[in-house]
């Protein structure tokens, strides 16, 4: 077996997103520790730092897509455009790999590079799906276009999880998906259909019943290989350079007085928005690390001005950086709330750290995350909306009052759970034996 694998090479196709990019390389890595060698095929835009990982071939494929594509706020339209414009130099970017390789045991593709599918299948290589969201944004995105309101609770037992799948199923039909959006559900669901595998992660106990609810729909393997960034050796594949001085900030703040504010790689704020951000974070009277990525405001001038006179207001209480560490900040002992746009990452590493969330989503899988969050683990608190009262109010209660102290010690039984799972023999390593099984007899 260990010698089959010696010899297995594995194609990894990865989209242009942080939190994609991350779990993909983690994966990759974890992979070549098990004797796979390791192709990762990525965009132009974003490309990872192949320096980090000089054990793996890099090869990028032409886009044609612009920086300003990365900041629309129309994400389906985005993927479908990563599709369109990536199937054919994937097709051909195979097609020499194969050439030269004679060889690929599989082709892990990355679900928002659904266009890997057909290609594969043309080609007669197996292909396994790569879900770098939950369980839940599987069955939402994968599944349930084909399912009505009552197969959407059937077979669910706890109330929370009915509620939570009632909320995503009426959102979802209440909202008039663009075409984009229904082209890219359909082709997420037609990719399914013929991978051999599906990989998520996530970890078992968190999605139990959610796993098994995908189970009586879709007969395909799950392996459920999370928490990734834990179980792969650190490297920094940030996009963005890391600003380590906040990590000197933080050794000067008190323990778990900190709220830590970041909104992921993608989510773009409006104008009235982050002012209101900014007053919010002031009035708070809490000390605070915010993430204000240049490219958050699309670019807006006033930014700078508006950051340089709330530094000037809050002092030596606020620190604003462009880039975090965020997993060392959120294992930071000064560190007492994340409030997070609650992508599936972020989410992760939160719980992992056992610290409590405030959770606005903007879109997609983010609005699951954040009912799993509130609803069903109870670790965090929901911010309905951005005013600048409710932002103070809230960062309130979970920071000072007795209402946060019991979402926190929630947050960290989940984080012992996380530990123990972590540590368990079965689990995690379990899925990944299975998978390089998979892999290497398909
Ligand atoms: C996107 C989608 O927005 C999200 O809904 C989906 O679940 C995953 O893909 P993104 O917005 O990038 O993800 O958020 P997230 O999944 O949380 O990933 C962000 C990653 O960037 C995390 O690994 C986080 O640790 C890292 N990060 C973020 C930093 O390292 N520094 C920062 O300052 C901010």
């Amino acid at each position: 077996m260990e010698e089959q694998q010696k010899s297995s090479h594995v194609v990894l196709v990865m989209v242009t997103f942080q939190g994609h990019i991350n779990a993909a390389l983690q994966l990759a890595t974890i992979l070549h520790s098990k004797g796979f060698s390791i192709t990762i095929v990525h965009l132009e835009l974003n490309s990872p730092n192949p320096s980090n990982y000089p054990e793996f071939t890099f090869v990028s494929i032409p886009d044609n897509l612009t920086e300003s594509q990365l900041s629309d706020k129309d994400i389906p339209g985005l993927v479908r455009s990563v599709n369109k414009n990536c199937a054919a130099p994937l097709q051909q970017c195979l097609e020499k790999i194969l050439h030269s390789h004679h060889h690929i045991s599989a082709v892990i593709y990355d679900s928002f590079m659904f266009c890997a599918q057909p290609i594969v299948d043309y080609l007669g290589l197996p292909g396994v799906t790569l879900c770098t969201h939950s369980a839940l944004g599987l069955l939402f995105y994968h599944v349930f276009p084909q399912l009505n309101e009552k197969d959407c609770i059937s077979g669910l037992e706890s109330p929370e999880l009915q509620a939570l799948q009632l909320q995503g199923f009426h959102a979802l039909s209440s909202q008039n998906p663009t075409e984009a959006g229904m082209e890219v559900g359909a082709a997420f669901a037609n990719a399914l259909k013929s991978s051999s595998a599906i990989i998520v992660n996530s970890m078992e106990f968190l999605e139990l019943e959610v796993l098994s609810k995908i189970k009586q729909y879709l007969p395909t393997p799950i392996f459920i290989v999370g928490p990734l960034h834990k179980l792969a050796p650190t490297m920094c594949n940030s996009l963005c350079t890391e600003d380590n001085k906040c990590i000197s900030w933080l050794n000067k703040q008190a323990p778990k007085s900190v709220i830590y504010v970041s909104f992921g790689s993608i989510v773009n704020i409006d104008k009235q928005e982050l002012i209101d951000i900014a007053w919010g974070l002031s009035n708070s009277k809490q000390p605070f690390l915010w993430v204000v990525r240049p490219s958050m405001d699309r670019g807006s001038e006033w930014t700078e001005s508006l950051l340089n006179g709330l530094e000037e207001s809050v002092g030596e209480r606020g620190f604003i950086v462009k880039w975090a560490p965020q997993k060392e900040v959120l294992a930071h002992a000064a560190v007492g709330g994340f409030w997070s746009h609650c992508g599936w990452n972020s989410t992760i590493e939160s719980i992992c750290e056992g610290v409590p969330m405030l959770c606005r989503p903007f879109f997609g899988d983010q609005i699951l995350n954040a009912s799993y969050i509130c609803n069903v683990w109870k670790i965090g608190l929901e911010l309905k909306n951005l005013e600048r009262g409710n932002i103070e109010r809230t960062i309130k209660r979970l920071m000072v009052d007795m209402e946060g102290n019991y979402i926190r010690k929630r947050a960290m039984d989940l984080k012992e759970k996380a530990a123990f799972y972590l540590m368990e023999d079965g689990s995690t390593s379990c899925s990944f034996d299975g998978l390089a099984k998979h892999i290497s007899s398909v």
